[in-house]
């Protein structure tokens, strides 16, 4: 079996061990910092696998050192945000924990894949990857997953069309410059520009949709008040965690860092990735219109004053 610990355990990570173990991936290692948290958590898990007779091992502690080998490390430690805070505002907060963890894989588990899933994400992924030491192929974050799925959510309410037949690509930093690519959007193998001018659908309404995808996450902040979403960021790291378990080699948007693509050296941005068993395999240059580049340009200026930040704090 193969070892995926969970650095903690709050809704997302919760979900995370629930989803790992239903789909039998591998022996559970889930840690957080609040004593007997992660702990109580895994025997309440544990024996509930004994009602569907499944055999798993899963371990839950607060000592970190339990990450020890780990195939692959997800992390959603930290804080999330509150109604009115954006992403960004958890930078400070969450560089501290990134920094904690990232000594820690270092130490104990500097070959695993790594997934990233606390926010504000490129900034985070950007720290855990120079403080750990772990290879660019090895590490990256979740978002664009996400992002994509709330756009197809979003469209499939509109267009009274399955989300099975919408497939689209958001491009990146995980804020408010995110860069929904309409016309990488299509509907059943229809573009999203055509299927509109089909069925004379405003465009104005699917700007209006762009606008939803990119405070996505503030809606639901907004209504649950006390967290921040759950269910779709841990389904969206499951993603990454099968494409590469599975050596599937899927096409994702994810936050990783670029070294020259896009015309980008040393930030963690998001782009679409392919994922298999070495980890990032490719990384995807689209072309892209003068609009969206100059969007993009935006999001990524955006990532960097934020990198920025992580920088000052790692001295
Ligand atoms: N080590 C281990 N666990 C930690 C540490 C640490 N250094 N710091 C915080 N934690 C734990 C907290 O005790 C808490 O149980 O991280 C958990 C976070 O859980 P929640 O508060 O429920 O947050 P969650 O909704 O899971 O989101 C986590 O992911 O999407 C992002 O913005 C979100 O940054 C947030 C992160």
């Amino acid at each position: 079996m193969k070892k995926i610990s969970l650095i903690g355990a709050g809704n997302i990570g919760t979900i995370l061990a629930y989803s790992i173990s239903r789909k039998n991936l591998g022996d559970i290692v889930l840690i957080d910092k609040v004593d007997g948290l992660a702990a109580g958590k895994c025997l309440d898990l544990s024996q509930s696998l004994a009602v569907d007779g499944i055999d798993l091992s899963i371990k839950g502690t607060d000592d970190i050192s339990y990450i020890k080998n780990s195939d692959v490390i997800i992390i959603t430690a930290g804080i999330p945000r509150k109604p009115g805070m954006s992403r960004d505002d958890l930078i400070e907060t969450n560089f501290k924990v990134m920094q904690s963890i990232g000594e820690a894989i270092k130490k104990y588990s500097p070959k695993s894949f790594v997934i990233c899933v606390t926010n504000p994400l490129d900034a985070m992924v950007w720290s855990l990857k120079k403080i750990s030491g772990i290879k660019k192929n090895m590490i990256l974050g979740m978002a664009g997953i996400l992002d994509s799925a709330r756009f197809k959510f979003f469209l499939s309410e509109l267009l009274k069309i399955s989300v099975s037949n919408i497939d689209t690509m958001v491009l990146g930093g995980h804020g408010d410059t995110m860069v929904p690519l309409l016309d990488y959007t299509t509907i059943s193998g229809i573009p999203l520009n055509k299927y509109v001018e089909l069925n004379k659908i405003d465009k104005k309404i699917i700007e209006k949709i762009v606008d939803r995808t990119r405070n996505g996450g503030g809606e639901i902040v907004s209504l649950m008040k006390n967290s921040s979403a759950f269910f779709s960021p841990a389904v969206s790291a499951i993603e990454m965690l099968e494409s590469y378990l599975k050596n599937q080699k899927k096409i994702l948007p994810c936050s990783v860092y670029l070294d020259g693509e896009y015309g980008i050296s040393g930030l963690c941005v998001g782009v679409p990735v392919s994922i298999g068993a070495n980890g990032i395999e490719k990384i995807i240059e689209l072309n892209l219109t003068n609009t969206q580049q100059s969007q993009f340009k935006q999001s990524v200026m955006a990532v960097d004053e934020l990198i920025k930040k992580c920088k000052k704090l790692l001295v």
